[in-house]
Order: structure tokens, then C-alpha cells, then sequence
């Protein structure tokens, strides 16, 4: 037996990121994201509340980083879901973490997230229901060398990713491979 559950924004699981942008006078600041998603191989759209810092620093020509959130920064990442830079202005240095400026884009790279995207802020969009939209260009991705393979690529098991539940406003950590994509349902082909 299923019941309805009516409107909910279950989909679930959404990505913990975490973005970095700079103020016009060059100060960091940095916002948690669930609402982001791929939408082509190198292009990641971003649905952000226009009254956010970041959109400001974005709306001001400032590029993006996107952190993945790891189980051990959850509490720093979780806080900057909370505060906003608009009203605490040491809302990075708060959480004691560090920068540096990233190498291909107009925009900060924390250092202790193992796995970074670096973005151009490729378009801003705006629709008639007041969503504001940010293109974010996949430029680089800067990965730490202590989350790669023995072939240089990214170890997910490594990572220790979180994910986001709306379901019950929670963090949640990844899980086990349960098998390869793509290959999995190819038996069904031969039925
Ligand atoms: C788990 C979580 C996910 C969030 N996802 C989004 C999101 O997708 N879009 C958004 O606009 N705000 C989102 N927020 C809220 C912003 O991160 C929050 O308002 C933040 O203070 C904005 O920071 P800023 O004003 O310094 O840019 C989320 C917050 C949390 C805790």
C-alpha cells in the first residue's frame, strides 16, 4: 500500500556543496548548496536565494569554486548553510579553515576539501517566478592527492562525501558500491 505525501521536495539525495566566491574587495565568502545539479558535462546549475552574499559577490563578477563536503568538515560546512556573509563579515574565518586564490578562476579554494571545482560564473539567469540561477562553468577540478587511485583518479571510498536529505534535513554519509552503471541492468537486454 503507498500513501500520497503531496508536495515535498523529496529528491532525494542532493550533493553538499560548498561555494566559494570573492567580494569586490577580495574577501572570501562561502555558502552551503543543495539545490545544484549537472547539466551538461561541464556545466553545473546552481538555484541560489538572490539575497544570498554569494549572489551578490556572483552578481559583482566574482567566479565560483564548488567544494564537496566531506564527513569531516560536516559542522564547518553545515555553518555556512546558517549564517550569511551579508551580516557576519568573519563568517569564513570563523570556522578556521584556509584559502588560497585558485590558479584558473576569479574565486577562492578552501584548502581542507579534498575535491574542488573550479567555475567561471558562466551565466546568471533570472525566471518569472523569481528562481535565480547561476551557470557555473567547470573549468578545473582540483583534487587532493590523498583521495586518488593508484591510476590518478578520484577514489569516491576515499572522498567520504556527505550527502543531503530533505527528507529529514540531515547529513548522510556514502555507502557501498552496489555495481557498475551501465553494466548492471545489460542482461535484461538479452530477454
Ligand atoms: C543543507 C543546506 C543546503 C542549502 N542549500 C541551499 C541552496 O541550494 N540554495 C540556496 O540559495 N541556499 C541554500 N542554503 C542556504 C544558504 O546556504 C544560507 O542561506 C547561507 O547563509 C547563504 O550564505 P551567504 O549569504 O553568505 O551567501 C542551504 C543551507 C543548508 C544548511
Amino acid at each position: 500500500m503507498k500513501k500520497d505525501l503531496g508536495v515535498k521536495s523529496f529528491l532525494f539525495p542532493c550533493p553538499v556543496a560548498i561555494l566559494g566566491t570573492y567580494d569586490e574587495q577580495g574577501s572570501v565568502n562561502v555558502m552551503n548548496m543543495a539545490w545544484g545539479t549537472l547539466i551538461d558535462t561541464n556545466m553545473i546549475l546552481c538555484c541560489l536565494t538572490e539575497e544570498h552574499k554569494t549572489c551578490k559577490n556572483l552578481k559583482a563578477g566574482s567566479d565560483l569554486t564548488i567544494a564537496i563536503a566531506t564527513k569531516d568538515l560536516v559542522k564547518e560546512s553545515d555553518y555556512f548553510g546558517i549564517d550569511s556573509g551579508n551580516t557576519v563579515k568573519d563568517k569564513f574565518a570563523r570556522s578556521g579553515l584556509h584559502v588560497v586564490k585558485s590558479q584558473h578562476v576569479n574565486a577562492p579554494v578552501i584548502e581542507e576539501y579534498p575535491l574542488t571545482l573550479e567555475c567561471k560564473t558562466h551565466a546568471i539567469r533570472h525566471d518569472e517566478d523569481g528562481n535565480f540561477f547561476v551557470y557555473a562553468e567547470i573549468v578545473n577540478v582540483l583534487a587532493d592527492e590523498t583521495i586518488l587511485n593508484e591510476k590518478g583518479m578520484v577514489d569516491v571510498k576515499k572522498l567520504n562525501a556527505i550527502l543531503f536529505s530533505q527528507i529529514d534535513n540531515s547529513y548522510y554519509e556514502v555507502g557501498d558500491i552496489v555495481g557498475k552503471a551501465w553494466n548492471l541492468g545489460l542482461p535484461f537486454r538479452g530477454k
